[in-house]
């Protein structure tokens, strides 16, 4: 039986911060971030979009063509969790009236924690013929003002259904993972800001993917001319570009240019949005998807690394008809119609993201009609609405 992606909503807030703005800012050369970071924008949530909101809003994207008889299973990843205790989840649920009956939590290792649910979904579809399963990954990416972390912030989500007879991807058996105890990045609980040593994280990022990458050839005789494209965990573009020499190294012209041509475009979404944390792998899946032009059964890579750090490489394969499920032009005009921040507008948007949330303090949001956002907090509980 094959098990997959059969939908995949993404969201991503309506401002963003132009990259060579903050690099002036900073005075930093344009180059370094448009070049060395490989980032032309990073995408801004305001006080009226936090995790929760923006997992809705992804999930939004596609829920009138989800069969709610057959979901059993709402997993939501995050490392921008908005409570200690209580899943996300949760909220997702009453806001899009979900079935009462579904299994329903939240879920946490850094930017791994969407993969986890991808294959805790598949396990689940795989124990549970006919039912589905929706994942969602939600983050916003906090380092600091005027921090070497600043240019990989960012914002978004990915909401995805997993169930059987995929209709975009279906994801092949076998997998390789590598974890270690170590402290490349993290965020403890009193810090609204990450912690993170920067150079370290990618020294580490590189050898996890050493270890994953090499292995999952071996283990399912693969070549690396097997796949059409290699999809990687983007915390910024240029990230992503080091692991994919590290691919290519040794290859034959067409399989470079297949899999280099493949990068870029899974790259594209990235480059506009910045670091989503755990959704970042789909959001440059999607982008291949969106922007690219592969065929019906041509096999796709993935390599996912959260920081900690836990690391993992599967594969799947594109369905035929695949582009009949997706809306790119709905994330194009997402993408187009953001407001461009200046610096200052967004340094007092970020202090204030920073800031305990104020009591009884009703928000408006100038995000589209249609469009959840965070209305505000009423002892203690955060209110979602839309607008
Ligand atoms: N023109 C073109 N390129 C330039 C340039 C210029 N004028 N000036 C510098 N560069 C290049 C540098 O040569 C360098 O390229 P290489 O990496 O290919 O050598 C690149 O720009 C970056 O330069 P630096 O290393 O000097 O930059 P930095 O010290 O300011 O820090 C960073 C960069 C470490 C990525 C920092 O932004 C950071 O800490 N980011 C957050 C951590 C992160 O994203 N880590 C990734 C792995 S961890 C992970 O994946 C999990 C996660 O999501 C967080």
């Amino acid at each position: 039986m094959d098990i997959g992606i059969d939908q995949i909503g993404f969201y991503t807030p309506n401002k963003f911060v132009d990259m060579v703005d903050l690099a002036n800012a900073r005075n930093q050369d344009p180059n370094k971030f448009l070049i060395g970071i490989g980032q032309d924008r990073m995408a801004v949530a305001d006080k009226t979009q936090d995790a929760v909101s923006m997992g809705i809003n992804a999930t939004a994207e596609y829920l009138d063509q989800v069969d709610l008889e057959q979901l059993g299973l709402l997993i939501f990843a995050t490392e921008s969790g908005i409570d200690q205790s209580k899943s996300a989840s949760l909220f997702v649920k009453e806001a899009l009236n979900l079935p009462a009956r579904i299994r329903t939590f939240e879920i946490k290792e850094a930017c791994f924690a969407l993969t986890a649910s991808l294959q805790v979904a598949r396990d689940y579809v795989r124990a549970h013929p006919h039912h589905s399963a929706m994942i969602i990954g939600s983050d916003i990416a906090r380092y600091g003002l005027a921090t070497a972390g600043e240019v990989t912030q960012g914002a978004g989500a990915i909401s995805m259904l997993i169930k059987e007879n995929p209709a975009i991807i279906a994801l092949e058996d076998g997998h390789t993972s590598h974890s270690e105890n170590i402290n490349d990045f993290w965020r403890p609980n009193n810090l609204a800001t990450a912690v993170v040593d920067g150079h370290y994280s990618r020294d580490v990022y590189l050898d996890f993917f050493k270890s994953t990458f090499k292995p999952f050839l071996a283990e399912k005789q693969l070549q690396v001319s097997d796949f059409a494209g290699i999809c990687y965990h983007l915390p910024y573009t240029k990230m992503g570009y080091k692991a994919h020499k590290i691919a290519i190294e040794g290859q034959d012209d067409e399989t470079v240019k297949r899999l280099s041509d493949n990068f870029q475009l899974s790259a594209k979404y990235s480059r506009q949005v910045g670091n989503i944390y755990t959704a970042s792998l789909y959001m440059s899946v999607l982008s291949l998807l969106e922007n690219g032009d592969l065929e019906a059964g041509d096999r796709i890579g993935f390599f996912s690394y959260g920081s900690g750090a836990m690391a993992e490489f599967f594969s799947g394969k594109v369905v035929a008809g695949y582009q009949k499920r997706l809306r790119p032009a709905l994330h194009a005009r997402m993408l187009k119609e953001r407001i461009r921040l200046g610096v200052g507008q967004y340094e007092d948007i970020f202090t204030e993201g920073l800031e305990a949330l104020p009591e009884n303090v009703e928000f408006t949001s100038d995000a589209n009609h249609g469009t959840w956002y965070l209305a505000g907090q009423e002892g203690y509980v955060r209110q979602y609405k839309q607008k």
